[in-house]
C-alpha cells in the first residue's frame, strides 16, 4: 500500500524540529556567524577547546536550558567512584544517562540529531562531525552541587563534546574547566600525573548559557573540584569525527558513570 506522506499527520514533534532546523538555518546563514568561523577553527586546533555560546538563538538556548533542569532533577543519580583506566582520578558528581535523556527530553534529543547544528558544527570543526556509535554516550547530563564534587582527569572515547552548561557558579566557588590539549590516552597506562607535570594546563572559567566544542579524545581534562555547596550543570553531547572512524574503543570510564 502506497501511503501519501503529505496526507500524514504530523505530530508535535515534526512541528517543533521543523521550527528548531528552520531557526537555526537563518542563524549559521547569518553574516554574524559565518564572519568568525576561521578564528573558531584556529582556536580549536590550538588548544582543543573554543567557546561558541552562541551557537543557538538565545530563545532556543532559554528552552533547552529549562528542560535540562528538568531532566536532571527527574532522573539524577549520585555517583562518587575511581576509575583506573584515568589513574584512579575521581567521579563525585550526580549524572543522568541517555535513557532518561530521551524519556524526559523533548528539545535536547531534537538537537542532537538536528542537521543544521551539526552544520555550525562542521563549520567550527572544519570538518565533518559525526553521530557518536554509542547511543549511552550521545548525550549525558551531570550536576555537582557538594564540596569536592568533581569530574576528575580524562579523555574521551570520541573525537569531540558539545558542552552546554545549564548552570554555573561564581567562579570563588570553583567548577572551572581545565584542559591539557595535544596528549594521548593509554589505557593501560594512563599516567595522568606524569603528563599534568609535562605539560601547561589551561583554566577555563564559564557562566550559565556558555556553550563550547572541545577535542576531547586528544585534550585531557576535568573540572576544578567545587569549593562550597552550589550547582554546577553540564549537557554533554558526544560527537565523533574523522579522526575516530577507524579507532577500536572500549567504554569503561562512560559506563561506570552512565550505566545504569
Ligand atoms: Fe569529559
Amino acid at each position: 500500500m502506497n501511503i501519501d506522506i503529505a496526507e500524514a499527520p504530523r505530530t508535535q514533534d515534526n512541528v517543533l524540529s521543523d521550527d528548531i532546523e528552520n531557526r537555526l538555518k537563518e542563524h549559521y546563514d547569518s553574516p554574524n556567524w559565518r564572519s568568525n568561523i576561521a578564528e573558531r577553527r584556529n582556536q580549536l586546533t590550538r588548544e582543543g577547546y573554543v567557546r561558541v555560546s552562541d551557537l543557538l538563538p538565545d530563545d532556543l538556548k532559554e528552552g533547552m536550558r529549562a528542560e535540562a533542569r528538568e531532566i536532571i532533577d527527574a532522573s539524577e543519580r549520585r555517583i562518587d567512584i575511581r576509575v583506573a583506566e584515568t589513574s584512579n582520578t575521581q567521579r563525585k558528581l550526580g549524572s543522568v544517562n541517555v535513557r532518561d535523556i530521551r524519556e524526559h527530553g523533548n528539545i535536547i534529543p531534537l538537537l542532537y540529531d538536528s542537521k543544521q547544528l551539526r552544520r555550525g558544527l562542521n563549520d567550527v570543526a572544519g570538518h565533518s562531525v559525526l553521530d557518536c556509535d554509542w547511543e549511552n554516550e550521545r548525550m549525558t547530563m551531570t550536576r555537582q552541587t557538594k564540596p569536592g564534587d568533581t569530574h576528575g582527569w580524562h579523555w574521551g572515547d570520541y573525537q569531540y563534546a558539545l558542552i552546554y552548561i545549564v548552570d554555573h557558579p561564581p567562579i570563588e566557588c570553583g567548577g572551572m574547566l581545565q584542559c591539557v590539549p595535544h596528549t594521548t590516552w593509554n589505557k593501560d597506562q594512563p599516567d595522568i600525573f606524569r603528563i599534568l607535570t609535562e605539560n601547561p594546563i589551561t583554566t577555563y572559567y564559564h557562566e550559565g548559557g556558555d556553550i563550547y566544542f572541545f577535542r576531547t579524545d586528544t585534550t585531557l581534562h576535568r573540572t576544578y573540584p567545587i569549593e562550597e555547596e552550589c550547582t554546577r550543570i553540564i549537557l554533554n553531547f558526544t560527537y565523533d569525527g574523522p579522526d575516530g572512524v577507524e579507532k577500536e574503543r572500549s567504554h569503561e570510564t562512560q559506563s561506570a558513570i552512565y550505566d545504569w
